[in-house]
């Protein structure tokens, strides 16, 4: 008799049994046979050592309260806030980011609408952005929506020697005004000079803190400032750069299905989302695990 998915997912946990299965070329795995409201210290170190080697970890068929996903996540470090919502909605959980199109009564009870989100890391703009972040699907569109990946070390590895040269020793200014939707963020002017926008200012190349192996980390595109350049430099560097980074073969997208959370390592890689039909619904939960300043 043929096992469905969530049969064959119980199976696998009652067993006791992880397998971490590669998605793509570039990063990402799937680990199986885990319900991650009930882990063990064993299996917390195999995830973690996925986690690392891997840098976007799926685990498929979950059933998680708020406090379940936020207790999960604090096994990989103390948890940041959820950051303020465009839509000034406050958070239903401290630590839970609200990230959907739906709306009631004509009020937003989330972020970041049904448009595409660019290319970006968590709260890039912070002076110490998260280690990474986790997403739950609770509720999803037919089609659309779906998440994309971006391996920051193999977009370094492979940049033609000049360019990495002149990078190495400079430092990006995250915008913090704009999300990713392209939504001002709450108390924010609109940038008029990217040299004079708010956010920390990090470096172009970084070393990851735990694996030692360098990256690079450019936040998000739009009104980044290359420190020290005249502004026409510092767009024509960036693009260069984002270009070589964004290439297909550093990225894999994700096609949610319900109950699936991503972890991610926000130190080494990018993300985005595609947009999808504003008339269906998508409800996704966010945690975000404390970091440190990236150097
Ligand atoms: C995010 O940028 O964290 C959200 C990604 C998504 O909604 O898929």
């Amino acid at each position: 008799m043929q096992q469905t998915a969530t049969e064959a997912a119980a199976a696998g946990r009652a067993k006791g049994k992880i397998e971490i299965v590669p998605v793509s070329a570039a990063l990402g795995a799937e680990v199986r046979g885990v319900d991650l409201a009930d882990v063990d210290a064993a299996t917390l170190a195999k995830i973690r050592a996925a986690w690392l080697e891997h840098i976007v970890l799926l685990f498929r068929n979950q059933t998680l309260t708020d406090d379940q996903l936020a207790d999960f996540s604090r096994h990989f470090g103390e948890l940041d806030l959820a950051p303020p919502m465009e839509t000034n909605q406050g958070p239903t959980h401290p630590e839970i980011l609200v990230i959907s199109n739906v709306k009631i009564e004509g009020k937003a009870i989330g972020t970041l609408g049904d448009g595409e989100a660019i290319w970006h890391s968590d709260m890039n703009y912070m002076e110490a952005p998260p280690t990474g972040s986790l997403l739950y699907s609770l509720e999803i569109p037919p089609s659309g929506g779906d998440t994309g990946f971006c391996n920051m070390y193999k977009a370094l590895e492979t940049l033609p020697a000049d360019l990495r040269r002149r990078i190495e020793t400079l430092s990006i200014k995250h915008d913090s005004s704009t999300n990713s939707g392209g939504y001002l963020r709450l108390g924010s002017t609109p940038v008029t000079d990217v040299r004079d926008c708010p956010g920390a200012v990090h470096p172009m190349v970084t070393t990851h803190p735990e694996s030692g192996r360098k990256a690079l980390f450019l936040g998000r595109r739009r009104y980044a400032y290359v420190m020290g350049l005249p502004v026409e430099e510092s767009e024509t560097l960036l693009d260069e750069v984002w270009a070589h980074a964004t290439r297909p073969e550093f990225t894999w997208h994700h096609k949610w299905r319900l109950g699936d959370v991503l972890m991610w390592d926000n130190r080494c890689v990018m993300h985005r989302r595609d947009a999808f039909d504003p008339a269906a619904r998508r409800v996704m939960h966010r945690t975000q695990i404390k970091g440190s300043k990236p150097v």
